[in-house]
């Protein structure tokens, strides 16, 4: 029997439909047979329409109700008919009416899923991803979508408000390694050559700049072939922004305005501007990280001037070689039991902590196995500047400055899990991270690394040092945090062959290296580059928060694994000798 297509979605009949004959469309959501008479509650993307059969009102069609199964896909003609008082759901958009089926066809039948389309489950997500397109009927999963959806909207509106133009760039270009490993392509014409997945559009985003197009944007899959995480994926989304003739104030500007939209439009919350800046160094200092969550305070005090004339060799060491000693205050903990701190200690050691040291507050003083390493008066300058008071414990890590601060930013987080100081109503904390180290030390292959990428500009007052003293130099380059969570990260860039020469030379790039990977770049520099720069969100991270979601798969349609697996497709695979014959490719 041909089907009719529908007059109605599943969630849109209302009181005033009461009498109209209607077409629905759509999946057995629930099957209830109640003493003869059964109610179908009929599902779409659009929401639940009850559907009844009635052997009375048509004997052939209730019948046929009767092989209905969840997910069975139907479509039914009936009548819409106030529901019997008494019998109303308010809970349903479509809870005061219902339909009284006329004429049932089945499209299709269904195996029963292998587990229940319902949201709060507990089901493993590993047999969640393997049966995607039947997890994607959850409701949660269909409001993650649709609210991607929307952001997406937003977005390209407010970019285009603001004479962006919307640019697509290559998804297969040449391999420059600098940063995560990239994902290779092998090419059939060209034997022994790959392309690579681009990690992101920048030196493409940078040529456009080149080209004249002033300000671009793209919302672009990237791709890194790196260790996973909840907030990362192997292919992932930007949005992903390059602007030409501007500052950094420019770029803040039209992000920030961005955001106000997006907290707005799917919030209805109302984001205060300007969102507040910090400095690397001074996030580190006060936060231990460089992505720092202030929904809460927590905040770490440095303790080297008040302990510099310590003769506790612990401290005296940290500060003689230029290290840190950070603490942190926990309100009303100075009863955590030994076992407590035994298992605090060992979360800090984990992380690479020679060790945390103690203090309880008491009404006469502090209490530790250490305090006997401290003076009278140095116990008295740890209390005013931290404010402690009887009842709180005083943690104190010491050491190598990045070192210590981070694994204090840690056991900041942990506190604040341990306290229950985030709360689920607490407002969204927005805040800049700028002046990034322009390099970053690699202790393995010692050498410097571009923390941002090697097309970062340095603060034009540290040029200098790029090759005497490169920790010293700070880039012009930023990221944008939400609740501890890296969202955006951009820079000005080097605009200047020159500049971009000694960036280069500054990584221990050859010239004759910087030629290969990069010389495409370096010349379109030579035919009139404007000053430019730009930054580039992480949408699923951004998608996530939004969703109150707890990992970025829970935004995207069709996610891989912790171990890069498409549990669905079952991706990636073995290929055909053939193929890899053609591709010149030998599997050793
Ligand atoms: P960056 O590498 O900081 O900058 O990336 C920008 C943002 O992308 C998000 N992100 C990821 N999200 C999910 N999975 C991943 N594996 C992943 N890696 C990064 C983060 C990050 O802030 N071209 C530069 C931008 C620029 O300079 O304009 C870039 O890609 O939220």
């Amino acid at each position: 029997m041909q089907f009719k297509t529908r007059t109605h979605t599943c969630g849109e009949l209302r009181e005033q439909n009461i009498g109209e004959e209607v077409v629905l469309n759509g999946w057995v959501d629930t099957r209830r047979d109640l003493g003869g008479v059964i109610f179908i509650d009929l599902r779409d993307r659009y929401g639940i329409t009850q559907v009844v059969f009635e052997p009375h009102y048509n004997s052939e069609t209730h019948d046929l109700a009767k092989d209905l199964r969840g997910e069975y896909v139907i479509s039914i003609v009936g009548k819409v008919r106030r529901r019997p008082e008494g019998t109303e759901n308010p809970q349903l958009a479509t809870g005061l009416i219902d339909v009284m089926a006329d004429k049932l066809i089945i499209l299709n039948q269904a195996k029963t899923p292998p587990f229940p389309l319902t949201d709060n489950t507990d089901t493993n997500e590993d047999l969640r991803l393997k049966y995607r397109y039947l997890d994607l009927r959850r409701p949660s999963m269909q409001k993650n979508l649709l609210l991607r959806h929307k952001m997406y909207q937003i977005a390209r509106k407010y970019f285009d408000e603001n004479n962006f133009i919307e640019i697509e760039t290559p998804v297969l270009m040449k391999s420059t390694p600098e940063g995560a490993r990239d994902y290779l392509v092998p090419s059939r014409v060209h034997k022994g050559k790959f392309y690579a997945l681009p990690q992101s559009p920048q030196q493409y985003k940078q040529i456009l700049m080149v080209s004249g197009m002033d300000r671009y944007f793209q919302i672009v899959k990237c791709f890194r072939d790196e260790d996973l995480r909840a907030d990362r994926q192997p292919e992932f989304t930007q949005i992903d922004v390059e602007m030409s003739f501007i500052d950094q104030e420019d770029i803040f500007r039209i992000v920030e305005d961005l955001m106000k939209r997006f907290f707005n439009e799917v919030k209805g919350y109302d984001l205060e501007l300007p969102i507040p800046r910090l400095t690397f160094d001074e996030a580190m200092e006060k936060y231990g990280s460089d992505k720092p969550d202030l929904r809460f305070g927590l905040e770490m005090v440095t303790l080297n001037e008040e302990l510099k004339n310590s003769t506790f060799r612990v401290y005296q060491d940290a500060i003689s070689k230029g290290g840190i000693v950070t603490s942190l205050l926990a309100k009303g903990c100075g009863d955590y039991t030994r076992n407590q701190l035994d298992v605090l200690t060992d979360f800090v050691k984990k992380l690479g902590a020679s060790g945390l040291i103690w203090i309880r507050v008491k009404e006469d003083g502090l209490e530790s196995p250490t305090v006997k390493f401290l003076s009278e008066e140095e116990q008295k300058a740890i209390i005013n500047r931290l404010g402690a008071e009887a009842g709180d414990l005083i943690f104190i890590i010491s050491g190598a400055r990045l070192k210590a601060l981070t694994v204090m930013g840690y056991l900041r987080l942990e506190m604040a899990r341990r306290l229950s100081l985030i709360k689920p109503d607490s407002n969204p904390a927005l805040l800049w991270v700028t002046d990034f180290p322009l390099f970053e030390w690699d202790e393995d292959t010692k050498r410097y690394y571009a923390m941002h990428h090697p097309f970062t500009s340095p603060r034009l007052e540290d040029v200098d040092y790029m090759l005497t003293d490169p920790g010293k130099v700070k880039a012009r380059a930023y990221d944008l945090v939400l609740n501890g969570s890296e969202v955006a990260g951009g820079s000005i860039r080097i605009h200047d062959a020159n500049l971009q020469s000694l960036m280069f030379k500054a990584l221990g790039i050859s010239d004759e290296e910087a030629e290969m990977k990069f010389g495409f770049l370096m010349n379109a520099f030579k035919y009139g580059a404007p000053p430019h720069g730009g930054i580039a969100f992480g949408f699923d991270r951004l998608a996530m928060i939004f969703a109150g979601a707890p990992s970025i798969r829970e935004v995207i349609a069709f996610p891989k694994t912790a171990s890069a697996v498409s549990l669905m497709d079952e991706a990636p695979s073995n290929v055909s000798e053939d193929q890899l014959k053609e591709l010149h490719i030998k599997i050793r």
